[in-house]
């Protein structure tokens, strides 16, 4: 599995890359933002193009940054992703230009497809496209049959989408119990199914209630970020797909886990999550004990 760095903050980028567990980076609007403000909070300026070249530059040769165009209509997209891959693939051969998959904002329809549009043209091109704001595996499907090279499924928003709609109160970084929720969903159902008893099972199958509690906790069958994973690493394997998977939206070290057991092709990690996978309670006590165990007679090999 390879992992990358999900963030646009250099320090963080050269941090972890300095710990040679690095394989790529992510950025998006949200995240170059971040960034901006934090220099801006150390009263340091930033000259854009510098700085996204000392990205790639730092991120190293061949190894893959994804670079976000801004606009949602097809024409604009196309043009923003030429001037990102131009500008920044000479660094280190690395840029891969991130397109949302349906770029569609509550107003109007018809860009509906110009993701999917942009998408094959550029993989046409040989540009490497990594398509972002995936929340569905049919989405991943149209993202791989488009020619993308990766597909980020947002995992954490879909855990985040599913606690909303339960009205669950939790904060970001919080582990997304799917087990738990499956089983709250059970009892639902089968207490929901004892009501039923006597009733034809027409009128069972058609009622509502129990509609909503054989799809409790999911979101169209999904019943987390990780579900979404396995099930689009599924389809792209029962069919030969090329397109890796990006799981992306990353919140606590345990889902990184669960990611890796999907076999997710990568996973991008935000800085403060890597550091939190380091962690044990255990290696902590047994540094102690190492430490004050050591022999005179050992540490002597070392004068
Ligand atoms: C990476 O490609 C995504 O843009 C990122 O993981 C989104 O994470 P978020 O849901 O925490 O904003």
């Amino acid at each position: 599995m390879k992992i990358f760095i999900d963030t646009a903050k250099l320090d963080e980028i050269k941090e972890a890359c300095s710990w040679g567990i690095v394989d790529g980076a992510t950025t998006n609007p949200s995240l170059i933002k971040k960034a901006v403000d934090t220099l801006k909070a150390r009263n340091e300026n930033i000259e854009m193009e510098a700085y996204i070249k000392q990205i790639c530059e730092t991120v190293g040769e061949g190894k893959p940054v994804s670079l976000e165009v801004i606009s949602l209509t097809r024409g604009k997209m196309l043009e923003e992703a030429e001037i990102l891959y131009h500008k920044f693939n000479e660094v280190a051969d690395n840029v891969v230009i991130k397109i949302p998959i349906n770029t569609y904002n509550g107003e109007d329809t018809t860009s509906n497809y110009d993701g999917l549009k942009v998408i094959s043209e550029l993989s046409m091109k040989n540009i490497p496209v990594n398509v972002t704001l995936i929340m569905s595996s049919e989405q991943a499907l149209l993202a791989a049959k488009a020619g993308a090279k990766y597909a980020s499924p947002f995992a954490g928003r879909i855990d985040d989408y599913i606690r909303k709609n339960l009205d669950i109160k939790f904060e970001k970084q919080d582990y997304f119990d799917f087990c738990l929720m499956e089983v709250i969903g059970e009892q639902r159902f089968y207490e929901r199914i004892e009501d039923t008893s006597g009733k034809p099972p027409q009128s069972v199958y058609l009622d509502q209630e129990i509609k909503k509690c054989s799809n409790f906790a999911k979101d169209k069958g999904i019943g987390s970020g990780v579900d979404l994973i396995k099930s689009i690493m599924k389809i792209y394997k029962n069919y030969n797909m090329k397109t890796e998977v990006i799981a992306a939206s990353i919140r606590n070290a345990r889902q990184v886990r669960e990611m890796a057991e999907t076999g997710a092709d990568i996973v991008t990690i935000p800085f403060n999550v890597i550091k939190e996978m380091i962690g044990h309670p255990k290696t902590v006590e047994g540094i102690k004990s190492f430490v004050a165990d050591v022999v005179p007679q050992y540490s002597a090999l070392f004068k």
